[in-house]
């Protein structure tokens, strides 16, 4: 059922009367995934980001969050379906991870990608 809604969601916003564009799409959903927003952690391009610093059993630690956009397609929708440690896992359908990959690299265009 969710997944139903997802599917009429997308066809939705990439229709021929789409009323927002694939770039605004993709900007909304890196900030607003199911979840708590890629930039909270991964920054507000992707750049990476120092979230916190902390001392554990002597040693000074951090938790820095890596760049996650100068990645190549398949390395980031990988990482995506697996659990990374310290980040939530959201089960991302491919599109979306698509459009978010897009959102990263605006410059990516996918071989299937159209626009109708
Ligand atoms: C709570 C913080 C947090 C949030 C929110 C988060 N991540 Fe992460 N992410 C991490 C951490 C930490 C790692 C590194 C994990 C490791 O080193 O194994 C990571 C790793 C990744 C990687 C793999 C990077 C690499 O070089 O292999 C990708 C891709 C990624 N995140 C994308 C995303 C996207 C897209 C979102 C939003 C849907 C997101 N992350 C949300 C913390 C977060």
């Amino acid at each position: 059922m969710r997944l139903l809604l997802l599917i009429l969601l997308y066809n939705a916003l990439f229709s021929a009367e789409s009323f927002i564009t694939k770039e605004e799409y993709a900007d909304q959903l890196y900030h607003n995934p199911r979840g708590i927003g890629c930039h909270l952690c991964h920054g507000e391009k992707g750049e990476g980001k120092l979230i916190a610093k902390y001392v554990h059993k002597g040693e000074e630690k951090a938790f820095h969050p890596p760049a996650i956009n100068g990645l190549d397609y398949d390395h980031f929708t990988q990482a995506l379906k697996r659990r990374n440690e310290g980040m939530p896992r959201y089960f991302l359908t491919i599109d979306e991870m698509h459009a978010l990959y897009f959102y990263l690299h605006p410059d990516h265009e996918r071989e299937d990608d159209s626009d109708e």
